[in-house]
């Protein structure tokens, strides 16, 4: 997959996987990266999907409705390249934290509906569930960060605390976080994200 990896200082430090949203690239939340764990080498990854031009991770047939064949494949796929990317960079895999935003928190989402092992946890800015009807595998010790939002067009209120719930039932470990700015990716989400983080690695 196209990606960009920074070698950060401290190789004992979360690796960040960095998942932009839909239209985004691998250069958009690097900046994230900065505020959120400085130390930490990142693996930012370009989606593969191409909607009108605009890079995604997966498909979708309507705004809110996937592909959900194609969302499982692309989840693998992203769950194979971490693995590849860690053999290519010398990192350790098992000490991997998405940070995503929108389609890309959707896809950090579902690595974590899929996979016990992809994620030691996550920071997810305005997910969604991304697919229902799924056993979720054990994310015991997984923390998980949502930043939400009540006004949010694209992502109700409820479907937050519907994810939320998913992945308490799952064990994981969840902090969420209100902001009343839509579908935004504020500035004051990520000071959050980036406090929880200190507190949870
Ligand atoms: C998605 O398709 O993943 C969500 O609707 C968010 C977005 O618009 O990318």
């Amino acid at each position: 997959m196209k990606h960009i990896f920074q070698n950060g200082s401290d190789p004992n430090a979360p690796v960040l996987l960095l998942l932009h949203g839909t239209g985004g690239n691998e250069h958009d939340l690097l900046s994230l990266a900065q505020l959120l764990s400085p130390s930490s080498s990142v693996l930012s990854v370009r989606g593969n999907v191409l909607e009108n031009g605009m890079p995604r991770f997966f498909r979708r047939l309507a705004e809110g409705i996937f592909d959900e064949e194609d969302l499982t494949f692309r989840t693998k796929e992203l769950y194979d390249f971490i693995a590849e990317a860690s053999e290519t960079y010398g990192f350790n895999r098992d000490n991997v934290v998405a940070a995503g935003y929108s389609n890309g928190a959707n896809i950090a989402g579902s690595l974590l509906f899929h996979y016990a092992d992809a994620l030691r946890g996550a920071v997810l800015h305005h997910p969604m569930v991304p697919l229902r009807g799924l056993a979720l595998p054990d994310l015991t010790n997984v923390p998980v960060f949502i930043a939400a939002g009540t006004n949010d067009p694209i992502c109700s209120a409820a479907e937050s605390e519907e994810l939320t719930s998913l992945l308490q039932g799952a064990g994981a470990s969840v902090t969420v976080h209100w902001e009343n700015n839509g579908h935004r990716l504020s500035a004051s989400e990520v000071y959050q994200a980036a406090d929880w983080f200190r507190a949870a690695f």
